[in-house]
């Protein structure tokens, strides 16, 4: 039986698809998991678009409609895992009968991703009585945190597991609140520090998910270590040589951006 994993936030632009298309391709190749993820963020969907899936004529929301069968819908991406896209033209359909749909599916697969809207109607409530457990997206400010601190009563209110809340676009700037403070105020553990790297948009313009664009920065080993946690795996290190190596070639090439050379 596989286990289904929402990924949430009532605030647009903070990183949940992201995180569902890295955990899914890291779960898929650095973990050997069978991985779908579903677009689940129903009116504006764009897990296809990270991923270079777009315009799929078959998708969640004909499946939804009886238009297609789930089978139709499911796309074998040449990342490792499959993918479930969203249609763009916002059809209506009952978001709730999301459960049903993934409660044929989760034996077929080892994890199941759900990417969600951040808004707080039913398309996200559609993905919190879905899941199994939950991961609530935030970055460190204080407008953010009071969006998290909702997303996370909203779980509890409905009976959903918060596995953890998992800090996004971190600077490490004294400014930026801690996990800490994080922690107290949402009232759930941080399971996630995953740091600011601009080098994420060059992956996006190739649809390539940071873990396989820059598979050694630090971003993608953030991915890495929650896509074990999220399976109780330890992700093997390549040990103190490779590393040592990985550690100079990313600083080499963080100085080369700060003269302006760099990528
Ligand atoms: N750690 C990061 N460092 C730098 N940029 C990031 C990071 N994570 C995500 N981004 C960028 O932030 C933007 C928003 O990310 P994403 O689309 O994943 O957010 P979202 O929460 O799914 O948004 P929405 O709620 O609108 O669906 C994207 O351009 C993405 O590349
Ligand atoms: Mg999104």
């Amino acid at each position: 039986m596989g286990k289904v994993i929402g990924v949430i936030s009532i605030k647009g632009g903070v990183g949940k698809t992201t995180l569902v298309s890295n955990l899914g391709a890291s779960l898929a190749n650095d973990f050997n998991k069978k991985v779908l993820l579903i677009d689940a963020n129903f009116n504006a969907p764009n897990l296809g678009a990270h991923l270079g899936v777009i315009g799929a004529k078959n998708n969640l929301h004909t499946v939804l409609l009886e238009k297609s069968n789930i089978r139709e819908a499911i796309y074998e991406h040449a990342y490792g895992f499959h993918i479930m896209p969203a249609s763009v033209d916002a059809l209506k359909v009952d978001y709730l009968k999301l459960k049903d749909l993934v409660k044929i599916l989760r034996d077929k697969y080892d994890v199941i991703l759900l990417d969600s809207s951040p808004a707080l109607n039913d398309e996200m409530l559609a993905v919190i009585i879905s899941s199994d457990e939950l991961l609530v997206v935030s970055t460190p400010d204080h407008p953010t945190l009071l969006c998290t601190m909702n997303a996370v009563r909203l779980a509890k209110k409905k009976g959903t597991n918060i596995n953890g809340i998992i800090l996004n676009k971190v600077l490490g700037k004294k400014y930026e609140l801690s996990k800490g403070e994080i922690e107290s105020i949402a009232d759930a553990v941080v399971i996630g520090n995953l740091p600011f790297d601009i080098r994420i948009m060059k992956g996006l313009a190739e649809y390539k998910p940071m873990v396989l664009f820059k598979p050694t920065c630090s971003l993608s080993k953030g991915f890495r270590k929650l896509a074990g946690n999220l399976i109780d795996e330890e992700y093997e290190d390549k040990g103190l040589i490779n590393n040592l190596r990985d550690f100079i070639v990313n600083d080499v090439e963080r100085s080369l951006r700060l003269i302006g050379l760099g990528d």
